[in-house]
């Protein structure tokens, strides 16, 4: 309840922060759910797997048709549909995948959202207070995000820890923030009980402590991803980040 009430304060101060108090988020690395009135659009169906190989289009060919671009490390196609990639069906925004300026949900996709709320009372019942302070993000918010830390940092340290736009997988609504951007976090009750658990729900903990290298991003613990029940806990249980798994790379060109 208390914890409830810090990250009710803690919202407070964030809107305080976007009419102009920016110390706040500065310091906490806090992130913003923007509301907007975007339409919803399921952001994990998977294209058909029999589609051309395509890496080079012709000038002719419709850019939203979709086409297979590449074939990753692990024997996956990598597939592009109207300027998203998937891998095994799985919608992937990394360093190098981004999503199109234009494309969101407005919101978590009701799969990942339900998903979160069964997390969230199974969590309850182990006596253990999981929510949501960062969801949607739009592009235009993840641009003035990134923007405020590259101006704060610089953009090499900045890129450590926040999305360039179009490259957060906060703009698919497929993942979200819990509970406290904070390192200390993994280490609580809390924190300990999202690491063990959330792939049962269909998430992962994205920016894993051991693989910063490979995802590109400074360890993450509050950050989970929805990627359904069966691929959370085979990627879980692989002991892979999502890159490895698929085989695939983390990289701005
Ligand atoms: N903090 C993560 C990497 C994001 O900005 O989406
Ligand atoms: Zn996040």
């Amino acid at each position: 309840m208390k914890k409830r009430l810090l990250a009710g304060v803690a919202t407070g101060l964030l809107l305080l922060n976007l009419s102009g108090c920016g110390w706040v988020a500065d310091v906490l690395h806090l992130e913003l759910t923007p509301s907007t009135t975007e339409t919803t659009t399921e952001a994990t169906t998977a294209p058909p797997t029999t589609l051309p190989l395509v890496t080079d289009p012709p000038a002719t060919m419709d850019p939203n048709e979709p086409r297979i671009v590449g074939v990753s490390s692990k024997g996956y196609q990598i597939v592009e549909d109207h300027g998203l990639t998937y891998v095994n069906g799985v919608l992937i925004v990394n360093k190098k995948y981004s999503v199109p300026e234009d494309y969101g949900p407005g919101d978590l996709t009701p799969e990942c959202s339900a998903a979160f709320n069964e997390l969230v009372q199974a969590a309850a019942a182990d006596d253990i207070d999981i929510f949501m302070i960062s969801g949607f993000r739009s592009y235009e918010l993840q641009t003035s995000l990134y923007n405020r830390y590259v101006a704060r940092d610089g953009q090499a340290a900045a890129d450590t820890y926040s999305a360039r736009p179009g490259h957060s997988e906060h703009q698919t609504g497929l993942a979200l923030d819990v509970n406290s951007l904070s390192y200390s976090f993994a280490d609580t009750a809390e924190g300990q009980w999202l690491a063990a658990n959330a792939h049962r729900f269909g998430f992962i903990i994205r920016y894993s402590k051991d693989k910063q290298a490979i995802t590109g991003y400074a360890y993450e613990p509050w950050h989970i991803r929805y990627l359904g029940k069966g691929m959370a806990a085979a990627v879980y249980e692989s002991g892979l980040c999502l890159e490895e798994y698929f085989g695939i790379i983390s990289a701005y060109s």
